[in-house]
């Protein structure tokens, strides 16, 4: 029996797909779990952030024409959504979604004091452990470094050790530990380190 060599990993900006299809759009709305507790479950977090993805604010790793994971990033004010209020409103009435926009609009909001910030990074389950994620690091470490940037920041829950220990390897470094921001005191928003990665060293 041969073995035949898996196909090559792709790296590409979302804005650069001819169209970005359906399951692409739902990987990357998967995202935020950790804000379900106002924008919902998955198929929720769909319907709210779908139709706003800022397609240039995403890498995507593929293999054959299958997405594996993507990367996003905010830079310049603009980052992977940009909702209006209509969805949520839809979504959940006139008051509850307009107190739910207002939410997600601060905890957005309370990321734009970073300058290129590493906003979320996902790999699918059946394909973690092949270097996926960080090829997509590397990728990221190029736009930030086009976009004018030295460093990458990024926060990551101090629960999640295989994250850490990944961006550790990176050469992310611990910046500080956000116990509970003062939105934390009144949600169940969950701790998370800052780490940050300068880019001239690693180049
Ligand atoms: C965290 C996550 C993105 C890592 O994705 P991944 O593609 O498995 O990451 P990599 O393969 O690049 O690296 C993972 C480990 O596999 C190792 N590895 C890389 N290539 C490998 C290969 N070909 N064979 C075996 N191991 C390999 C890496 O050295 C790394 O080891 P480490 O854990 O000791 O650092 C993934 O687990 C995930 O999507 N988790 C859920 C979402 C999440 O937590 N995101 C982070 C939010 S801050």
């Amino acid at each position: 029996m041969t073995d035949i060599a898996p196909a090559p990993l792709r790296i590409a900006l979302g804005s650069s797909l001819p169209e970005p299809d359906e399951s692409i759009a739902r990987m990357i709305t998967s995202g935020r779990s950790s804000l379900a507790f106002f924008l919902g479950d998955e198929a929720c977090r769909y319907r709210l952030l779908a139709a706003s993805i800022n397609w240039d604010r995403i890498l995507i790793a593929y293999r054959d024409c299958t997405p594996l994971g993507y990367a996003a990033f905010k830079h310049h004010w603009r980052g992977p959504f940009s909702p209006g209020a209509g969805p949520f409103l839809r979504e959940f009435g006139r008051l509850r979604g307009a107190a739910r926009y207002l939410l997600f609009a601060l905890t957005e909001g309370r990321e734009w004091y970073y300058g290129f910030y590493l906003y979320g990074l996902h790999v699918i389950k059946h394909a973690r452990h092949q270097g996926i994620a960080s090829a997509l690091l590397s990728a990221t470490f190029d736009q930030a470094g086009r976009a004018g940037y030295d460093r990458v920041e990024l926060e990551v829950q101090v629960k999640n050790q295989r994250a850490r220990r990944l961006y550790e390897h990176l050469g992310f470094i611990r910046v500080r530990t956000t116990p509970l921001n003062w939105l934390g005191r009144f949600l169940p928003f969950p701790s998370v380190i800052n780490m940050r990665r300068t880019l001239k060293s690693l180049q």
